[in-house]
């Protein structure tokens, strides 16, 4: 599956849009933060992986343009192994460090990553 490369998106943020506090991510967990009020807004996912954090656009590559979160349910994490991402709609999982799909429908593709950037305590894309 090719998907679209993130800055491609229907309101993919700019470069250099601060998107939140670094304090603002939660110690376990993702927090979202849709960009674009429409009925398909860009939705992005930010979350720790030790001391780094990571961003990722907020859809599966099993369905592309589904949420990890229906119903905004779920913290983004597996609650059995939270090294892992998880899609709550069918139950693949992804390596929180690179998104990369590692067991359910999903095999062989992964989650797109957001390039961000913390500066000032702020994260920002790019
Ligand atoms: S949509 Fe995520 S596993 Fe099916």
């Amino acid at each position: 599956m090719s998907l679209l490369p993130w800055a491609e998106h229907e309101h993919a943020p700019e470069i250099g849009t601060i998107v939140c506090l670094e304090t603002d991510i939660p110690k376990v967990g993702g927090k979202e933060f849709i960009f674009g009020e429409t009925k398909r807004p860009f939705r992005m996912f930010i979350l720790r992986d030790g001391n780094d954090i990571k961003a990722y656009i907020n859809g599966c590559s099993h369905f592309v343009g589904t949420p990890l979160n229906p119903n905004n349910v779920g913290n983004f994490l597996d609650a059995n192994d939270p090294t892992l991402i998880y899609c709550g709609v069918h139950g693949s999982r992804f390596l929180l460090t690179t998104g990369a799909c590692v067991s359910g429908d999903c095999e062989g593709e992964g989650l797109q990553p957001v390039p961000i950037s913390v500066a000032d305590g702020q994260i920002i894309i790019g």
